[in-house]
């Protein structure tokens, strides 16, 4: 469950959430059903880019709290049996970090000034892309304080860090071992394929990236071996796949799979299951002790990076025909609002998220269908306040609602009266309460997590069906059959299931029995959107 601290629960009344309020919210996120929080940066930052701009690492944004707040959250967190990943920003700082107002007053080529990467024109690297299109034009920005360019893969007040410099890794693992020190279970690495550059390059996945991933988790397997790495790698498939490593996995234990998430909206908007069925094919195999993290959206635009251009295009004029609703290459709009509020296609592509291959991860909100904000800058309109209630400012804060550090969604769709925690609890049929189940359900079968994945080919392309099967020490095997209508209308579809023989497919929601498997082709039909569940009984033990 990723979450912001600033926009989740308001303990003291300022505008802005902190530590006390996300605390006083944890019994909230554990019945949900979810086992780990996910932070998003919460260090002293000027927030030009909402703190994924550091300006110091060992430290608590004062509007947050207090590092003995991070203490005793964490305490409290893993009181519930919630663990904790929280960020683990990398690529580069703020401007305003100590390193970099040092470096851009010290002598040229001294170990300081070479914590960042100088050049003396702007024409080096040309053949790197620009990945905040709508606001850099080069990778590049003057320093007049230096006399030279520094390097910045995204704002132009983030300058990179140059890992060229020892001194740097040494640093950044000094700060991966303080917020391991204080007991945080995972690290996000944030931007992680672009750490090195070296001329002639795209300067992204280069192989000496890798090595220092591969410094990066040594430290962790010498020193903190339950921990976890989680890698934001922006990749195809087969890039992606180095971040977990050679042989068992030498370098992160989970990365998101980008490439997937489109193409569940593709599937959505062709109404043909071949997008995520070739996505699947082209995953290559992980080490068994590494895991995917899989998401339909987060506190990002919704990326449409790691898709063809004509795909992009298609998928822009289907969910963003508003042009204020695109930025950079993607969307910035929320789940409910992407698919027009309707239940049937958010539990589909929920059903989706929770039953593939990999660890799925909820962005707060998603789980009540909260709406966005596209008139926000940057992608702040997907970052507004938490919905508790249909109370001033959702229930989020007491403070004066122009003091709130972000608006709260106010339309007479989306906004708190409507959509709010509060309400949902109440209603046994809130989309909050239907999330709930299907994560009690997801959790009983160890398939979902850890089983292998199957897909079929049935000839209805409308129809998306896979099996996941999982061998346990024992011996046991559990098999799930998911079956999943694409299409806005009706299908039926004949799936090949002859090896399942005599088992009978139980529907895992509701608890009912179908017909039992034959040699024949079993048939389905399912309504517009629908989706089964079925654990694949055998006949005795039913
Ligand atoms: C990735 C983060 O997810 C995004 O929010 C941020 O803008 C970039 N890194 C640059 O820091
Ligand atoms: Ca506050």
């Amino acid at each position: 469950y990723q979450l912001h601290i600033k926009s989740f629960f308001d303990s003291n009344n300022d505008g802005i959430g902190d530590f006390a309020g996300l605390i006083s919210k944890l019994d909230y996120i554990a019945e949900l059903g979810v086992n780990t929080l996910w932070l998003l940066p919460f260090y002293p930052s000027p927030r030009r880019d909402d703190g994924y701009d550091i300006a110091e690492y060992k430290a608590v944004h004062p509007d947050y709290g207090s590092m003995a707040d991070a203490r005793r959250f964490i305490a409290e967190a893993h009181k519930r049996g919630l663990r904790v990943i929280t960020e683990l920003v990398i690529n580069h700082t703020s401007d305003q970090h100590p390193w970099f107002q040092r470096a851009r007053h010290a002598k040229r080529g001294s170990k300081a000034r070479e914590f960042y990467v100088w050049s003396d024109d702007d024409q080096k690297y040309d053949g790197t892309r620009i990945i905040f299109l709508d606001t850099e034009k080069s990778n590049w920005t003057w320093d007049p304080v230096a006399g030279q360019y520094f390097w910045h893969r995204f704002y132009s007040h983030q300058p990179d860090l140059n890992f060229d410099n020892p001194q740097v890794l040494k640093a950044v693992i000094g700060v991966m071992r303080f917020w391991l020190d204080l007991g945080v279970d995972g690290l996000r690495l944030d931007a992680i394929p672009y750490l090195i550059e070296r001329d002639g390059t795209n300067n992204e996945n280069l192989a000496e990236t890798h090595d220092v991933l591969k410094a990066i988790r040594a430290e962790i397997d010498a020193n903190y071996p339950d921990r976890m790495l989680l890698a934001e790698a922006n990749q195809w498939p087969e890039d992606t796949r180095p971040y977990f490593g050679e042989g068992d996995g030498d370098e992160c234990h989970m990365a998101f799979h980008f490439p997937l998430m489109p193409r569940m909206y593709m599937a959505l908007a062709m109404e043909d299951r071949f997008p995520i069925t070739d996505i699947l094919r082209q995953t290559p195999e992980i080490p068994a002790n590494c895991q995917w993290a899989i998401f339909l959206r987060n506190h990002d635009e919704l990326t449409l990076e790691m898709v063809t251009d004509r795909e992009r295009d298609y998928l822009w004029n289907y969910y963003a025909e508003d042009r204020r609703a695109r930025i950079n290459l993607g969307i910035r709009r929320r789940l409910a609002p992407l698919l027009q509020r309707d239940r049937r296609r958010i539990e589909l592509l929920t059903s989706l998220l929770l039953s593939m291959p990999g660890t799925p991860t909820l962005y707060y909100g998603d789980e009540l269908g909260m709406g966005d904000n596209i008139y926000l800058g940057d992608r702040d309109g997907v970052r507004t306040p938490m919905q508790w209630s249909p109370d001033r400012n959702g229930g989020f804060s007491r403070a004066d609602p122009q003091r709130l550090v972000l608006p709260p969604i106010m339309d007479p769709l989306y906004g708190y009266q409507t959509v709010n925690v509060e309400a949902q609890s109440h209603d046994p049929h809130s989309l909050l309460n239907w999330t709930r189940r299907m994560l009690a359900v997801r959790k009983q079968q160890k398939a979902f997590g850890r089983g292998s994945l199957r897909t079929l080919t049935p000839s209805n392309r409308r129809i998306l069906a896979y099996i996941r099967e999982y061998t346990d020490a024992d011996g046991n095997t559990e098999v799930i059959l998911c079956v999943a209508n694409v299409s806005r209308a009706a299908q039926a579809a004949e799936l090949e299931l002859s090896q399942y023989a005599d088992k009978v497919p139980v529907e895992m929601l509701g608890g009912s029995a179908f017909p039992p498997i034959g040699q024949l082709p079993f048939l389905l039909t399912l309504p517009p959107y629908a989706f089964y569940w079925f654990l694949l009984a055998s006949r005795d033990r039913m």
